[in-house]
């Protein structure tokens, strides 16, 4: 079987107001009526080739995932320190000759068969011994991915030549225009020993503080609670930058099946697709001589005339009128950092 690790973490700040501190993006129902870590976790829910999920999570979140999901093994991390502790904490507490499938709660995966035959494919290679991305086919040059130059062709894809981290403009237009590159989805396939040896290589004292972590953690019922001083020792880093930059033993699947990050508002917009006006509603909304508009409202009718290509949306408190080609700047707001 494969043992599916699902991370929530991190603050979604922009896709605020909407995701906030309190409620961020993996628990909201952006696209139907479940959230991003409800279907997460409804991808891996076949026992006949997943084994149970372990989820990996900050105690502040702990009330939100039994609300939404009810009874899971859990590991509650005491502070957020990026994936590359999470996903060694629970490496830890995994048989190490099995195959863990590393999922995000931070996106949207459109073709769940699809889905199903990547895992496989990438169980497969992980299983030779390969640390395994699923790789996406580009369509511009975003900068807040991974980036995978590949190689040889393996059975069930191929190996990686390199794997660049959140490469620069420049960079990223460069790749795009030699070919050859993927996006890293975020989602991988690795052997558990395999990916605390890679850990150890290359960034030992992560490895040895997350062992450390897990050796003195306790199970209090279906939730783990590692070691809090040893854990609040670690540094933050993500997978990506700690393994999957240095090692020589990746691979990557293609998996086209219908990805998207929703990193924001105008990728949330394309995701959930437009009426015959080019405009998306969610709520009471009023648009008339409008093309390219978004509106998203939790209670309060916005009625809009005569604009285009703009975004609204309405949260309790909070109102986000933001260019549909302005949404990466929603972020630095203040009140999104407020939230
Ligand atoms: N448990 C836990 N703890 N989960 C975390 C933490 C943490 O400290 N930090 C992040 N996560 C979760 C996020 O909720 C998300 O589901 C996943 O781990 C990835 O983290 P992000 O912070 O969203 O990473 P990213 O989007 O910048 O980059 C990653 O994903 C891209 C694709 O969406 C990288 O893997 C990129 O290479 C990749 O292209
Ligand atoms: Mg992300």
């Amino acid at each position: 079987a494969i043992y599916p690790v699902i991370l929530c973490g991190g603050s979604g700040t922009r896709l605020w107001p909407r995701s906030r501190r309190a409620h961020p993006k993996p628990f909201l129902p952006l696209l139907g009526d479940r959230t991003l870590f409800q279907q997460a976790l409804d991808r891996v829910a076949d026992p006949a080739m997943f084994a149970e999920p372990l989820i990996v999570a900050g105690q502040e979140h702990t009330g939100l995932i039994a609300a939404q999901a009810g009874e899971h093994r859990l590991i509650v991390e005491p502070a957020a320190r990026n994936t590359a502790p999470a996903i060694a904490l629970a490496a830890h507490l995994l048989p190490r000759d099995a195959i863990m499938l590393v999922c995000p709660s931070d996106h949207h995966i459109a073709d769940e068969a699809a889905f199903k035959a990547g895992a496989r494919d990438a169980a497969a290679l992980a299983s030779q011994g390969h640390l395994v991305s699923f790789g996406i086919s580009p369509d511009r040059p975003a900068t807040g991915y991974g980036y995978i130059e590949r190689g040889e062709k393996l059975a069930h894809g191929h190996r990686v030549v390199r794997f660049v981290e959140k490469p620069d403009l420049a960079r990223a237009q460069q790749f795009l225009a030699d070919g050859g590159f993927v996006w890293n989805g975020g989602i991988f396939a690795f052997p558990v020993g395999a990916l605390l040896d890679e850990l150890a290589a290359h960034r030992p004292d992560m490895a040895k503080a997350v062992a450390q972590a897990a050796s003195e953690g306790v199970w209090d019922g279906n939730q783990f609670l590692p070691d809090a001083e040893s854990f609040a020792a670690l540094s933050a880093e993500s997978v990506d930058y700690a393994v999957m930059e240095n090692t020589s033993h990746a691979a990557v699947i293609s998996a086209e099946m219908g990805w998207s990050d929703i990193g924001d508002w105008s990728s949330l917009m394309v995701a959930r697709g437009a009426d015959q006006n080019g405009n998306v509603v969610r709520g009471v909304a009023d648009l008339s001589d409008c093309s390219g508009v978004m509106v998203d409202t939790d209670g309060p009718r916005v009625s809009v005339v005569g604009i285009d290509d703009v975004i609204v949306v309405v949260d309790g408190d909070e109102i986000l009128v933001v260019g549909r080609n302005h949404t990466q700047a929603v972020g630095k707001l203040d009140g999104a950092s407020g939230n």
